[in-house]
């Protein structure tokens, strides 16, 4: 980030000048560097900020035509937006840190001259303020940042099959600036989300950033469950990778898809059904060995004899019945 230079010429005449007749108006710069006579010269006045009122040469206050008792002032930003009533409100509404006084980013204004075919010219350049963010990839920061009135509204609909990358090829624009996070993650865990979602799927096109919730588009598996709870086990760029949940998950989220296992455990009740599903399957598919939590309760012999403890319990989610 270069530094915005605070100061600033303000020009004797330019406003006045500039609501009759704004053709007219001179250009603040060419004012300073080379002033038209000495009377303008005189009244050049370098100021720290805009609505710092100028005042008069003692003898000029004693002028006869009281209209013209002081120095005209720069503009405040409001004051501008009383003609340019668009870029004022975009600001205002925009979020961004662009907020600050018009005239430090148009040091020009009101030079357009029609045969001259100045306008580009005149108008602030991002460089002035700004090196290459994101690299040299994207050194037209108009293609996205459409309007400086408002940087951050970037529509990707429109923009993401014009950006090309240096060789001239399409780029998925997204995924030029993602790619080590969300851009790996996808290809590392291919999903549905992949190739029926895509990134603009989900975070939409009009506007950059925007971010979803997993109910735009899904049931949860119970009713209980919040937003915050899909992030648990799923995130959304690899979505069918499920994370390790915590011991406390909620039997019911599990009984969502294992419904059987469930209502066996809590028909027949046995110690078993005290436990979380999570005790026992501490990842998803996750198979436990009944001897990681019971050893061998019934002496070498037996259990040599018959090495799956299954064959006497049967199921674990449905111990038979003490006789
Ligand atoms: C961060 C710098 C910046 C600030 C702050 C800024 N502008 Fe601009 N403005 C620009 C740039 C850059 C352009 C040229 C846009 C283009 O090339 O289309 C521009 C263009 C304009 C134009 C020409 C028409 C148009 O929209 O392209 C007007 C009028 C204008 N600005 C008014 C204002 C007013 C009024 C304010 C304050 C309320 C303001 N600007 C604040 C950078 C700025
Ligand atoms: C009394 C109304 C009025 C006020 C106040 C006013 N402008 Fe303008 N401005 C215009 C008109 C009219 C034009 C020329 C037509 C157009 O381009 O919309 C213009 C043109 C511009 C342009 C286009 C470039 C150029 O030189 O033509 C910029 C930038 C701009 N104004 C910025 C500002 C800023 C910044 C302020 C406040 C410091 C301001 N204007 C105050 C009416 C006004
Ligand atoms: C007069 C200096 C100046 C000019 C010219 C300027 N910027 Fe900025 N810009 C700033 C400052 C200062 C910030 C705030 C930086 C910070 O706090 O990190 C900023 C922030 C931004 C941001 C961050 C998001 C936001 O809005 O807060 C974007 C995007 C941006 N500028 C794009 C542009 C683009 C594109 C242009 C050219 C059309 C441009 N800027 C011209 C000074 C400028
Ligand atoms: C391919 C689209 C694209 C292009 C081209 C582009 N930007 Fe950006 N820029 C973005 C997006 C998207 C963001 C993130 C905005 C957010 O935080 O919501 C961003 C953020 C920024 C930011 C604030 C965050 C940061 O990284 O500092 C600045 C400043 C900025 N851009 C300036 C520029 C400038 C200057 C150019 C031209 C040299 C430019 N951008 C070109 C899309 C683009
Ligand atoms: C030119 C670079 C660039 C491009 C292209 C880009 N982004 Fe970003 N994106 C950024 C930057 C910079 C941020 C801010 C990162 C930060 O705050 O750490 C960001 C932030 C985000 C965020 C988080 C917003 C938040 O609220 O925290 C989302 C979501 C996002 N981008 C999605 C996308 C999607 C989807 C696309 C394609 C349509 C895209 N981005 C294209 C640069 C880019
Ligand atoms: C199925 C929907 C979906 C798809 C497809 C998707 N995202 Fe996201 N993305 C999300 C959700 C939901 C979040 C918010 C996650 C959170 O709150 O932790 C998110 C968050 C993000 C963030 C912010 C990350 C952060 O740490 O704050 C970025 C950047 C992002 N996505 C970029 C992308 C990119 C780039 C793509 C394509 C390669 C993409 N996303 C594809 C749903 C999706
Ligand atoms: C914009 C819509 C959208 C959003 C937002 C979204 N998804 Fe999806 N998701 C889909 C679609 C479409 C599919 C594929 C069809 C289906 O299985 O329903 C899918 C599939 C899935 C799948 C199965 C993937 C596969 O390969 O079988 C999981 C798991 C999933 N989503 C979880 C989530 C979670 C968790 C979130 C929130 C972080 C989320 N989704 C956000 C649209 C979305
Ligand atoms: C306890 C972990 C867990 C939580 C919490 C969780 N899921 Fe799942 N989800 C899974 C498992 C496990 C699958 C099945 C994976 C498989 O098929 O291998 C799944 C599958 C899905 C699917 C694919 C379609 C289907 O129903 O089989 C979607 C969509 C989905 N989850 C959405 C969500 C949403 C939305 C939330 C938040 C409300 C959520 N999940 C919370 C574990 C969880
Ligand atoms: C959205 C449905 C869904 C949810 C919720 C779900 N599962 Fe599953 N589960 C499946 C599917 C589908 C399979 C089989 C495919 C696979 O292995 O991923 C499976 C497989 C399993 C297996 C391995 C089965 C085998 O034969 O190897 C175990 C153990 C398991 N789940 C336990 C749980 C536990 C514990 C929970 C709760 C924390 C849970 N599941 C939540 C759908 C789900
Ligand atoms: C006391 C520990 C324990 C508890 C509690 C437990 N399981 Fe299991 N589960 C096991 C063991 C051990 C196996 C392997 C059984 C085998 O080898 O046939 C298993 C197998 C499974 C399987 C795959 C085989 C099948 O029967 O389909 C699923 C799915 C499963 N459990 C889900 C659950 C769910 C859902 C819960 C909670 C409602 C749960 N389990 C509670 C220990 C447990
Ligand atoms: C994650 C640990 C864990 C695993 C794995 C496990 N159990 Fe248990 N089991 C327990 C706990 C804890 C109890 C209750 C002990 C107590 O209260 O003394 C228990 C109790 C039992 C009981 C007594 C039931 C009752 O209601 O009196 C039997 C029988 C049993 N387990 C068999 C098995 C078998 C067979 C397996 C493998 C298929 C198995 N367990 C896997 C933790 C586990
Ligand atoms: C030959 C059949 C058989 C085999 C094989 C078997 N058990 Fe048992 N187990 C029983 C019977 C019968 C009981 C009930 C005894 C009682 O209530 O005192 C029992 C009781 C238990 C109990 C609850 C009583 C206690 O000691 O607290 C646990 C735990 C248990 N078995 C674990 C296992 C494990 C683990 C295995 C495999 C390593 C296994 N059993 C293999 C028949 C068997």
């Amino acid at each position: 980030m270069k530094s915005i230079n605070k100061l600033r010429v303000l020009a004797g005449l330019t406003v006045l000048s500039c609501s009759i007749a704004f053709m007219g108006c001179a250009n603040q710069e060419q004012d300073t560097a080379a002033p038209a006579d000495a009377d303008q010269a005189a009244m050049v006045e370098t100021v720290q900020s805009s609505g710092e009122t100028a005042q008069m040469p003692a003898e000029q206050q004693a002028s006869e035509a009281p209209l013209y008792m002081e120095l005209p002032r720069s503009l405040s930003p409001v004051e501008c937006g009383g003609c340019h009533y668009g870029q004022y409100t975009r600001l205002q509404k925009s979020d961004s840190k662009h907020r600050f006084d018009c005239l430090d980013c148009h040091d020009q204004l009101h030079a357009n001259i029609p045969s001259k075919n100045n306008y580009n010219e005149i108008l602030p350049k991002c460089a002035t303020c700004h090196e290459m963010p994101h690299g040299e990839a994207f050194p037209n920061c108009a293609q996205c940042h459409q309007d400086p009135h408002s940087p951050l509204i970037i529509p990707f609909a429109g923009v993401q099959g014009n950006i090309k990358n240096n060789a001239g090829k399409d780029v998925v624009a997204c995924e030029v600036c993602h790619y080590d996070t969300e851009g790996k993650e996808m290809e590392t865990y291919p999903s549905k989300h992949n190739v029926d979602v895509g990134c603009t799927g989900c975070h939409g096109d009009e506007k950059h950033g925007v971010r979803p919730s997993c109910f735009d588009c899904h049931e949860p598996h119970t009713a209980e469950q919040v937003y915050a709870d899909c992030l648990v086990c799923h995130q959304p760029h690899s979505a069918m990778n499920i994370l390790p949940y915590p011991e406390e998950m909620s039997n019911t989220v599990c009984a969502a898809c294992h419904t059987g296992i469930y209502d066996n455990l809590q028909a027949n009740h046995t110690k078993h059904t005290d436990l979380q599903c999570a005790s026992c399957h501490v990842t998803h598919g996750q198979i436990p060995r009944c001897q990681d939590c019971h050893d061998e309760p019934h002496g070498a012999a037996v259990h040599k004899r018959f090495p799956d403890c299954l064959e006497c319990h049967v199921d674990p989610h449905d111990l038979p019945v003490k006789p």
